[in-house]
């Protein structure tokens, strides 16, 4: 199993039987270490929330792949009047197959043309690919809904530390000491001048490995059945 991640919140998970992108912000993602035309081949569009830097390019990724769009029935209903075929929606505490959505706080509205569409809750997801559970927050405040994810054995947890518009590195380090997983990648920082961060900084408990990785890096993890 490989997770690559591509800058910001954007990260590319790959099994035998999966290819997940999730909160692919390619175009106009100056840390994106790759753009929609490198992805010939999903199987899973993951989008947490409306904002313009999650939902990125999943309009053309979707179409151009066939891949299924999960995310909340409000954006599943904006990305069907894009001409989006497949498209999965589900809500905050539903799981469908190895995809779980969990709570975000946060905003999801979508913005079109000067307006602000209504885009439904934010939220994060839990999916289980290769053996293993990955988390990724989307973005988020500290939320005690974190203590929740401690049951789900989280391996890897995907966690928002620039601050102004989600956790900083205090309150990711809260988030870690809740979520107890086994490896945790910093995301969401330096994209904008508001959210800079230096992820060698998040604090992590000796049993958690901080993961740091550069646009373009892959995190290889063992086959596991
Ligand atoms: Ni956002
Ligand atoms: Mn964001």
């Amino acid at each position: 199993m490989r997770i690559t991640y591509l800058g910001h919140s954007v990260f590319y998970l790959e099994s035998e039987e999966e290819k997940i992108i999730i909160d692919p912000f390619l175009r106009g993602n100056a840390q994106a270490a790759k753009t929609p035309d490198d992805f010939t081949e999903l199987t899973k569009i993951l989008v947490t929330h409306g904002h313009g830097d999650h939902i990125g390019d999943t309009v053309e990724l979707a179409q151009k792949t066939g891949a299924t769009v999960f995310c909340n029935h409000e954006i599943a209903h904006y990305l069907a009047a894009k001409g989006v075929e497949n498209i999965h929606a589900m809500h905050i505490g539903g799981r469908f197959g190895n995809i779980k959505m969990t709570v975000a706080h946060h905003g999801s509205g979508i913005e079109e043309d000067g307006q602000m569409l209504y885009g439904g809750n934010p939220g994060g997801f839990v999916v289980e690919i290769g053996g293993y559970r990955i988390y990724h927050a989307g973005d988020t405040a500290l939320t005690m809904d974190m203590k929740l994810l401690e049951e789900e054995r989280i391996d890897v947890a995907m966690l928002p530390i620039g601050g102004n518009f989600t956790m900083d590195l205090h309150d990711a380090a809260r988030a870690v000491k809740m979520i107890r997983p086994r490896y945790v990648i910093p995301m969401h920082y330096d994209t904008f001048e508001v959210i800079g961060a230096d992820p060698n900084e998040l604090k992590v408990p000796a049993n958690v490995q901080r993961v740091v990785l550069k646009p373009g890096e892959t995190m290889q993890l063992q086959a596991k059945r």
